[in-house]
């Protein structure tokens, strides 16, 4: 299967944000990654189901929301609701995370949780048959533009075997600093969702950047062994 690439429009202008998902949407993107913060689980602070609401109409593609906030389960039904079509939680802030997975799934929506750099693998595995996705963080969340963390990759590997473990064939999404010099690494590992946002938005073209990115994790993923 092919790899699906999620511009993250953090790094866009967030006073055009219709035209910068259009452009990104002419150069292939698969998903739009909206990065939700509360100034609690993070330091940053951006944007609520509002926005998300008035994106919904402009985009074509999924929207893929990554809760970074400290009670996800309060707001679960108004990211639905505002159109998300895949929403991610942070096993870090979630006691019940079981539950909470299956409520989103209930919601009509695709569940993903998310993993820290400093959280082990080993805190998926008894949820690992439950998901629709995971999301590996290749930086600590919270701003756009950060350096990738080169562990992240392996992770990426260990989440795939845990997730082919449990007989899943849910995606692996990686999510922070991935460029050109790492798109086909972490691909080669297993990703399968690639979330960029600096190397998308920060440049002169983005939906160039777009064309260029998916058509690099592409490569990498036909010369990986089909899973
Ligand atoms: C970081 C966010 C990321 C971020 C990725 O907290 O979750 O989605 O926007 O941006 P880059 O690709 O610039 O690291
Ligand atoms: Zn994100």
């Amino acid at each position: 299967m092919s790899v699906r690439l999620a511009p993250s429009i953090l790094s866009a202008d967030f006073a055009a944000l219709g035209d910068a998902i259009a452009a990104a949407e002419r150069g292939g993107a698969d998903l739009i990654h909206v990065d939700v913060m509360d100034g609690h689980f993070v330091p940053n602070i951006t944007i609520g189901p509002p926005v998300v609401k008035a994106i919904r109409k402009v985009a074509k593609v999924p929207l893929d929301v990554h809760l970074m906030i400290t009670d996800p389960d309060r707001y679960i039904d108004a990211f639905a609701d505002a159109g998300a079509a895949m929403i991610s939680v942070h096993v870090e802030v979630l006691p019940h995370l079981h539950r909470t997975v299956h409520a989103i799934q209930k919601l009509g929506v695709k569940a993903g949780v998310v993993i820290n750099p400093s959280t082990p693998v080993g805190a998926l595995l008894e949820i690992a048959s439950d998901v629709d996705f995971v999301l590996v963080m290749s930086v600590n969340p919270g701003f756009g533009g950060q350096t990738f963390i080169p562990r992240s990759e392996s992770k990426v590997r260990d989440v795939r075997a845990l997730l082919d473990r449990a007989g899943n064939t849910a995606d692996v999404e990686i999510d922070g600093g991935v460029d050109f010099q790492n798109i086909a690494s972490v691909v080669s590992a297993g990703a399968r969702i690639i979330v960029a946002g600096a190397a998308v938005f920060n440049t002169p073209d983005p939906e160039q950047a777009v064309r260029d990115l998916k058509a690099a994790a592409n490569r990498a993923a036909g010369a990986t062994t089909p899973r």
